[in-house]
């Protein structure tokens, strides 16, 4: 039976007292989702249920109880304390998806300071840029993800820990870098938990806009009413479930619901540090007896591309719950994965700023597929006028989706950049920057994006990033990235390419350009097309018009740029 029951009735009767009252909180008390997650859950008998199954890339497996948890968060927030680190400092957790990623992220929380998780596969100057940024005192990280840190060291005043989980003293640490080996370290049992209280902040996830740096996405306690109840309905957990969640802590999905909502409801989560293959995920659900899977369209539609025999192969009768996030799932992933699993993929809209889940499909709704389906109770959302930001009623007209502020994740600031803040609000409204319609029955349609932001494989790139990382590169005059369609990853980067004088495109520059991208931001932001061209179209303030190349890329109409050019 879903918890949630009846949407109409449920839209009705919530409200988010629900959640604060089954997490035992009232207004102006302490709120520590390191606590939650951990002791509280120790506290209601769960002490030796299993929190984490974690499989390493060598099959390696490790199991925790949500009392090794409580004592392992305790013993890495200590140790942070005795090395002279306090609330409200922030520290970075710049790792595979191993256990100390997971329990790190806690301790830190358990201590006050803020967690600012960044994804493991970022490169030099990607973690350099949010470092700066967020002025962090702390990075802990793996060995083989030292040399990155370490070159951006003398640019990082303000660092002043790098803590390494699985050093081998093969290689000698240098200043300011220690060891720590979570699981050979004396546990501590009880540890003064920091009396965070809802506006204390919490998390730092930075994200990227069409101009400008990524941004830091700044949240707070209070978050966890959102989370946790969100994760209740709309995943449906329940204390028999075994979950799992694909995405990793780098992006809000892999902390939000990898880590805060499920474990605040006392659920087992499993992990795997493997990449993705279509065999070893079919045979992570099925050994692990995975009932609840949190995942993403382009890993789905890569599944579809291996074809539906392989599913035949594993059995995956314990799976009864599946959900989906960050791009659009089209209707054919939807009917595929009912056919598949015998189950539909759950649509979920959301963001790093919204902290958790929007507009949903709830357990029981009917789906509609290729629908992102209807807010979440408790949340008032519309799509509103392009310029105006009036509410539009009229079902199937396309606007802005739009969220009355309020709900208990919404971020709070953007770091140290409180005016990018202010601007997301109009009219009273909080905008997602994304377009979409809404249909006579209230389900939600996506559109697309409102800015020039890239959606690769569900993770944003800011086209500002790779357009600077390209002008450090000697044979880049200027450059314009867009996004161009990709079968399973929705989007890749393509990137149009003035070269200096005198410097003649090839086949060996084009490999060359790729590469430094990748190495300097990601693989996802590395251009998976490069066009060289004479000059980029620019509006007459000089701006770089990079809807124009998008709308080529599409096949889509250009439109009207006669505002644009005036721009
Ligand atoms: C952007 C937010 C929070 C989830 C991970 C991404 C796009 C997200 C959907 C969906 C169509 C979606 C939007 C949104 N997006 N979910 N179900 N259908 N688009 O978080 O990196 O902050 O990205 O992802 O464009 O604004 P994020």
């Amino acid at each position: 039976m879903s918890h949630i029951g009846n949407y109409d009735d449920a839209r009705k009767n919530f409200t988010w007292e629900i959640s604060e009252k089954e997490l035992g909180y009232v207004p102006g008390a302490v709120i520590n989702i390191g606590e939650y997650c951990t002791d509280r859950i120790c506290r209601m008998g769960k002490a030796d249920k299993l929190a984490l199954i974690w499989e390493g890339h060598d099959g390696h497996v490790k199991k925790y109880t949500f009392n090794d948890m409580r004592q392992l968060t305790n013993t890495i927030a200590a140790f942070l304390k005795s090395n002279g680190i306090g609330d409200g400092e922030r520290v970075c957790l710049f790792m595979d998806k191993v256990p100390e990623l997971y329990f790190g992220f806690l301790g830190v929380l358990k201590l006050g300071a803020i967690a600012q998780p960044l994804f493991s596969a970022f490169g030099a100057d990607s973690l350099l840029t949010r470092l700066e940024d967020a002025g962090t005192s702390v990075v802990i990280t793996q060995k083989k993800h030292l040399a990155k840190v370490r070159t951006i060291v003398p640019q990082l005043p303000t660092l002043k820990l790098i803590v390494v989980v699985d050093d081998d003293g093969v290689k000698p640490l240098r200043e300011k870098e220690v060891a720590f080996h979570m699981d050979e370290a004396e546990r501590v049992d009880s540890f003064d938990i920091f009396p965070s209280l809802a506006e204390t902040p919490s998390v730092l996830h930075y994200t990227s806009g069409t101009t400008g740096k990524p941004k830091g996405a700044q949240h707070v306690h209070y978050s966890l009413i959102s989370q946790y109840i969100t994760a209740k309905y709309v995943l449906d957990l329940h204390d028999d479930d075994i979950y799992w969640c694909t995405a990793d802590p780098g992006w809000v999905t892999g902390t939000s619901y990898g880590i805060i909502g499920p474990w605040a409801n006392g659920v087992t989560q499993c992990v795997t540090d493997t990449g993705f293959k279509a065999e070893s995920w079919y045979r992570f659900l099925e050994t692990m007896k995975i009932t609840v899977w949190y995942s993403a369209p382009t890993a789905i539609r890569s599944l579809m591309k291996e074809g539906i025999d392989v599913v035949k192969k594993f059995d995956l009768s314990a799976l009864r719950h599946l959900c989906s996030v960050g791009e659009p799932l089209n209707a054919e992933a939807v009917l595929w994965s009912q056919e598949a699993f015998g189950r539909m993929f759950h649509d979920t809209f959301w963001q790093t700023e919204t902290g958790s889940m929007m507009i949903t499909n709830f357990p029981g709704m009917p789906i509609k597929p290729g629908s992102m389906g209807k807010p979440f109770p408790g949340i008032t959302a519309g799509v509103v006028d392009l310029s105006t930001f009036e509410e539009i009623t009229t079902p199937g007209l396309v606007g802005l989706i739009a969220i009355r502020p309020g709900w208990p994740s919404m971020f709070r600031t953007y770091w140290k950049n409180e005016a990018t803040y202010q601007n997301k609000f109009k009219n009273g409204w909080y905008l997602c920057g994304d377009r979409a319609s809404i249909d006579e029955d209230g389900y939600y349609w996506f559109v697309g994006r409102d800015d020039d932001v890239i959606n690769t494989a569900g993770h944003l790139v800011g086209p500002f990033e790779i357009e600077s990382a390209l002008l450090e590169h000697p044979a880049v005059a200027e450059s314009a990235a867009v996004g161009k369609p990709d079968p399973v990853n929705m989007e890749v980067v393509k990137v149009f390419i003035a070269l200096k004088p005198g410097i003649e495109a090839n086949k060996m520059l084009e490999l060359d350009i790729m590469n430094f991208v990748r190495k300097k931001l990601s693989a996802l932001a590395m251009p998976q097309d490069i066009e060289f061209v004479a000059s980029l179209p620019r509006t007459r303030s000089g701006k770089i018009m990079r809807r124009v190349l998008r709308a080529k890329e599409w096949g889509e109409d250009i439109g009207d740029i006669s505002t644009l050019e005036n721009d």
